[in-house]
């Protein structure tokens, strides 16, 4: 590799240092481009931009691949198991057994939320979207855990992390028996992280709820599928948050905040519902055809993805588990997976996507999976929100435990009026 580029307009030239990464492209270090040059890099959708070094997660778009810490996906879905996984992303290494079970039960031991939290819950409205719950009792959790929120203290950060990844699928499933009208039911420490979830969610006290091991595996799987993903707008969203000093609970808001919308984790739900629209096979070259319509703003929700020019691991994972769960479960011809199948294959091969090279991602199959295990599509997004908690959380550590951490402040292409002077009233 050269060590340096030279970048030369007018009467200057430039040598910009080079960096060299351990997989995925060079990167030239424009750092000093300002101070040297006095010019900006103009990149509004990061598209050729690297804003950050990190070790965590690594995507090969153009092959499809995803790996975290080095394992590939497909590896860790079929072998691992989410809190395992959360592990590797925040301490770098799979565990030994006893770092495993040590880690699992303080992950168990802070799956309770603050009994004053139940009231918080209780100033929404029964209507409220679970994701608009969730980004305020998650923000409000500064409030109520204070001891913390000092990210200069290593040991808060960990504590922190921790009441985060235990905490968030008790607030998710108390947002979804809100959204029913049904009491909340409290974490067990004799189930594991997708069953307790899971009876959270279904159980009523009215009986003994007994947890699907089916069910159970395949929700595990979906939070290892949405664990991480390198610097996606929600996770980039986090790094920028936290780069102010803000506290834990405040940057996993705003990340919660950012995933919600359409174009990134709010896509399973709406992917579901294009899905429904659609209805049946005979419909889809309606679809097909307003998606390619380039003055209709309706896309095929559920493709494309920035990064992947290829097939997303994560959804071909993501099929395999839907035909397995929807089997597994008995539902046999289901329409809407029917429907998703057929659409994947004209899609696929249309070539308008082809050109374009637009294929399922993470959100195309998710929600076929998770309508199956009888959850509402408002609560598509924030399964996806509680799964990349930890790939939030292991960022954020990441960014704050570099010594060299700046606050992150883009400057800007600026196109307004130049100086002018105000004009009174009378005169304008
Ligand atoms: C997630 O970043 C991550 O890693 C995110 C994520 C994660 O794990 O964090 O992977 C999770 O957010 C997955 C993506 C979920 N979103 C959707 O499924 C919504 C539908 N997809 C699109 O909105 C779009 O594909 C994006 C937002 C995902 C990607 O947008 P880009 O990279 O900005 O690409 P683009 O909009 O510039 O599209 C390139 C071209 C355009 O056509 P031209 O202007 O070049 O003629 O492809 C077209 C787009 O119109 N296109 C689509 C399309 N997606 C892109 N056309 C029809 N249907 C689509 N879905």
């Amino acid at each position: 590799m050269t060590e340096t580029a030279k970048l030369s307009w007018d009467d200057k030239t430039l040598e910009l240092p080079m960096m060299s990464p351990t997989a995925g492209p060079d990167v030239i270090d424009i750092r000093k481009l300002y101070a040297q040059g006095d010019v900006f890099t103009y990149d509004p959708g990061f598209t050729s931009t690297a804003a950050c070094e990190s070790s965590i997660t690594f995507i090969d778009g153009d092959k499809g691949e995803l790996m975290h810490r080095g394992y590939p996906i497909d590896q860790l879905a079929e072998k691992s198991h989410y809190l395992e996984v959360c592990y590797l992303l925040l301490y770098g290494e799979l565990p030994t057994a006893t770092q495993l079970e040590d880690f699992e039960a303080r992950v168990t031991n802070h799956t309770m939320l603050h009994e004053q939290m139940t009231w918080f819950f209780r100033g929404f409205r029964r209507d409220a979207h679970p994701m608009a719950i969730m980004v305020g009792v998650v923000g409000a959790m500064s409030a109520f855990y204070h001891d913390s929120t000092d990210i200069s203290d290593p040991w808060q950060r960990e504590v922190a992390s921790i009441r985060l990844i235990a905490k968030m699928p008790t607030i998710a499933a108390w947002a979804y028996k809100y959204s029913v009208g049904q009491p909340f039911v409290y974490p067990r420490n004799d189930l594991d992280y997708a069953s307790n979830f899971l009876r959270m969610c279904f159980a009523v006290p009215a009986e003994e709820y007994q947890v699907n091991p089916i069910l159970a595996r395949a929700m595990d799987r979906i939070f290892t599928l949405h664990a991480d993903h390198e610097q996606n707008a929600s996770t980039s969203t986090v790094r920028l948050a936290s780069s102010s000093g803000a506290n834990p609970f405040a940057c996993i808001a705003a990340g919660i905040a950012c995933l919600w919308g359409p174009a990134h984790g709010g896509a399973n739900q709406a992917a579901l519902e294009m899905l429904r629209e659609i209805g049946s096979p005979n419909r889809i070259p309606e679809f097909i055809e307003k998606a390619k319509d380039k003055d209709d703003p309706f896309r095929l929700m559920g493709f494309g993805h920035r990064v992947y020019k290829n097939f997303d691991p994560r959804a071909k994972v993501m099929k395999q588990s839907a035909d397995e769960v929807l089997d597994l479960l008995g539902i046999e011809n289901n329409p809407t997976l029917q429907v998703a199948k057929e659409l994947e294959e004209i899609a696929t091969s249309d070539p308008y996507f082809v050109e374009k090279k637009l294929y399922p991602n993470v959100d195309f199959y998710s929600g076929i999976i998770l309508d199956a295990m009888g959850f509402p599509t408002s609560m598509f997004t924030p399964i996806f929100a509680l799964a990349r908690t930890v790939g939030w959380i292991s960022q954020w550590k990441e960014q704050i435990s570099d010594p060299g951490m700046k606050i992150g402040r883009p400057r800007q292409l600026y196109n307004g009026p130049t100086l002018r002077d105000y004009v009174d009233v009378e005169n304008r």
